[in-house]
């Protein structure tokens, strides 16, 4: 099967269920040592217009992994920070890379990358989506039951990127996913509306305000943090509307016996989750940052047809 040979990830929903479930599979044999995939002579760039730690260095150690060679595009020193035209930029890059990973806000400018570049583009977040964490949440949740189908992940807290590509990833699994937010930070409408149609009735997507509705049975409890970048300024007036949605022991106790704790990192401890349950024997968060390199190595591979 080489059906990512070329392709973007702009969204989670550009994959279909047998595609995830290919792509979770090379991942998990990658990472086992089953097979080594190689792109030797293959350039990745990035093109990085906010912080990151996971992404960036998970995405250039895979490519390394894969014999192939990095190039960080660091706005400030390219002319992408002076505001040449995204279509411009584009299209020279499409001549000199085999694969673009992006870092922006605006969904908007990863498909214009897409549209100008014959190359695959892949997010490496926007406001809207973040689709490669969710790869790597899922191998995560995959490792520790078998498989993802049929299980309940609830996520607490704002309804940002993060959320948005776990609701698409569990449509596609078929997990049953229970969002809770505060009034007015609920996720995308229509992003909803893409995973009801993705999951066609065979998996649940629950959207509540009430923090406790969604714990019980469940076998994920996920957070992100409550003001992402961006938002920095709104940051201490979200506290206290989102304290309610923290997890804590007692959410843990609502949930399965054998609940698992991600969250996609930077933490902000105290805040959207607790020192304990970061640290307690439930949190898979570790394990879930080293499988942001398994899962990147694994779509690196697929969209350069090296498997
Ligand atoms: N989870 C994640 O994307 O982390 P970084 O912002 O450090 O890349
Ligand atoms: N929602 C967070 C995720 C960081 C990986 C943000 O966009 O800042």
């Amino acid at each position: 099967m080489a059906a990512l040979k070329g392709r973007n990830l702009l969204s989670l929903a550009d994959l279909t269920t047998d595609e995830i479930t290919h792509l979770l599979a090379i991942a998990a044999q990658i990472k086992s040592g089953e097979i080594n995939p190689q792109c030797p002579q293959k350039i990745l760039g990035l093109v990085f217009k906010k912080a990151s730690t996971r992404t960036r260095v998970s995405f250039s150690a895979a490519m390394y992994k894969l014999g192939g060679q990095v190039i960080d595009l660091n706005a400030n020193l390219t002319q992408i920070g002076r505001g040449e035209p995204t279509a411009d930029t584009a299209r020279v890059l499409d001549r000199y890379l085999d694969v673009l990973a992006i870092r922006t806000y605006e969904q908007a400018e990863v498909e214009a990358f897409a549209h100008h570049a014959q190359i695959p583009v892949i997010n490496a977040l926007t406001d809207l989506e973040h689709p490669c964490q969710i790869l790597a949440d899922l191998l995560t949740v995959q490792e520790e039951f078998g498989s993802c189908e049929g299980l309940t992940m609830t996520y607490l807290g704002d309804g940002n990127n993060v959320a948005h590509s776990l609701i698409l990833g569990c449509a596609l699994v078929g997990m049953n996913v229970r969002v809770a937010t505060p009034l007015s930070y609920e996720p995308d409408a229509a992003i909803l509306e893409k995973a009801k149609a993705i999951s066609q009735g065979r998996s649940e997507v629950v959207i509540t305000n009430d923090p406790k509705a969604g714990l019980e049975g469940s076998h994920v409890l996920y957070t992100d943090v409550w003001a992402s970048m961006g938002q920095e300024d709104f940051a201490d007036t979200r506290i206290p509307v989102f304290e309610p949605y923290r997890i804590n022991q007692a959410a843990l106790e609502l949930a399965d016996p054998k609940v698992i704790v991600l969250h996609c990192l930077p933490a902000h401890r105290g805040e959207e989750i607790t020192e304990e349950v970061m640290e307690g024997d439930r949190s898979r968060i570790w394990n879930q940052a080293e499988n942001r390199m398994h899962a990147q190595q694994a779509l690196l591979a697929e969209v350069l047809g090296a498997t």
